[in-house]
């Protein structure tokens, strides 16, 4: 749901700003053909376990409008109402009215994430996003009132003027409200791809050294505070589902984060969505005009996609199991898929002598290990098993960008 009402110079979502509710409107029509296409090609018998509405800002939209996705979605896959869903949605706190949380509610919506990123005032005039304590605290707290299960929040590190103090005195505030998970991201710089980004003062932006301090400031807070560091850039209490789920092992990961419904299909809606179904991938148009063009000649959008084969699915797992567990033990993983770990990944395993010589990793005689250090750095340990970062297989796509991963 792409739809923003002004533009917060860091961000690398696909968004479009602008507040003509009609343009939002145009695509909402075409949002609910979309779910009725690929309706048809699924039988109604799979439990919706998990739904995430995400943006832009999905709460551009009016709770009656969002019910409108709900009615489509429920006529096409059939809605849960019990307990075991998880039906969540990104909230920018700074359009959202605390009242409407009550409608969502009634809609199905359990789970709620609140874009944050920095309470500091400096911050957020550089970064073209003022968003005081209270109106995020004022959501919080409706939202408990109102039985929402879950609330997120998300922080980024690595803005301009963020310093160790600063930050210190926003993860203070985040405390004070104690959300039951916490996304701290890295800011992710490319100016080339996004341009508003090119509107902030480099110069104004933590060095790479600060950047770390502050990611290990995060990590430090955090958890002394009593949260899990799930791994990567989340965090959650212990009574979480995801802290859960990563002791009795059932944690699993997807391009959508860490997630307790590993294995399921992920059926996707949307400008530049991507859905995962079967073995499948497939992504769809990125952009407007393209989108809403397919779906009036009622054709699916999806402009790419990708047939796994059995090395990318091995590959896949290796990656999420370190991004989950920080441990893979090599017998128990070759025995799984009758192959010699060391062998079959040794390629792999010789671009990890220098994270191991770095102190991120720990190679021993029958397990990979990540360290408390590699654990902030996982990307770095999770590429050496990534072909196509690593170039040893093309991509049918154009190569992508990626940003520094400090
Ligand atoms: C779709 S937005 C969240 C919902 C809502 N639009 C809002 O801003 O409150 C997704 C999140 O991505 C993160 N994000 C956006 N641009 C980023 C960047 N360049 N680097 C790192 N994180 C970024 C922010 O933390 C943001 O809250
Ligand atoms: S951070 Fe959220 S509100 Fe701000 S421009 Fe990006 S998607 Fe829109």
């Amino acid at each position: 749901m792409p739809y923003c009402r002004s533009s917060c110079y860091y961000c690398g979502c696909n968004r479009i700003i602008t507040r003509n509710r009609e343009r939002g409107r145009a695509y909402l029509d075409r949002l609910l053909v979309e779910i009725a296409l690929q309706a048809e090609l699924f039988d109604r018998s799979r439990p919706v376990n998990q739904l995430h509405f995400g943006g832009g800002t999905p709460t551009y939209y009016t709770p009656d409008e969002l019910g409108e996705i709900f009615a489509a979605l429920d006529a096409g896959f059939g809605m849960q109402r019990g307990p075991e869903r998880d039906y969540g949605i990104e909230i920018d706190p700074r359009t959202a009215d605390p009242k409407a949380l009550r409608a969502l509610v009634d809609l199905g919506i359990n789970r709620i994430s609140l874009g944050v990123q920095d309470f500091d005032a400096k911050v957020q005039q550089a970064v073209n996003r003022i968003q005081s304590v209270e109106e995020t605290e004022r959501l919080v707290v409706e939202a408990r009132s109102v039985g929402i299960r879950s609330i997120n929040f998300d922080l980024i590190y690595g803005l301009p003027h963020q310093h160790v103090e600063s930050f210190d005195r926003t993860l203070d505030t985040v405390l004070t409200l104690r959300p039951d998970r916490i996304a701290a991201y890295s800011y992710a710089h490319l100016p080339e791809l996004f341009k508003s980004q090119a509107v902030m003062d480099a110069a104004t932006m933590p060095s790479a050294d600060t950047k770390m301090a502050l990611l290990e400031l995060t990590i430090e807070r955090l958890t002394a505070a009593g949260y899990v560091h799930i791994g990567m850039d989340h965090f959650a209490l212990p009574e979480d589902e995801l802290a859960r789920a990563q002791i009795d092992g059932s944690l699993q990961r997807n391009f959508q984060g860490y997630t307790t419904h590993g294995g399921c299909d992920l059926v996707a809606f949307g400008m530049s969505s991507i859905g995962q179904v079967g073995e499948i991938y497939a992504q769809n148009e990125k952009h407007e005009i393209p989108y809403l063009h397919a779906i009036d000649e009622r054709r699916l959008p999806i402009m790419r996609g990708l047939v796994t084969d059995a090395d990318d699915r091995l590959r896949r797992e290796v990656i999420g199991q370190i991004m989950c567990f920080g441990r893979l033990d090599y017998a128990a993983f070759g025995a799984r898929h009758g192959i010699d770990f060391k062998d079959y990944f040794a390629a792999s395993l010789a671009r990890l002598e220098q994270p191991e010589r770095d102190g991120l990793v720990e190679l021993g005689a029958n397990a990979l290990t990540i360290t408390p250090a590699g654990a902030m750095l996982l990307r770095i340990i999770a590429i050496a098993f990534d072909a196509y970062l690593t170039g040893d297989k093309q991509a049918a796509a154009a190569p992508a960008k990626f940003s520094r991963v400090v």
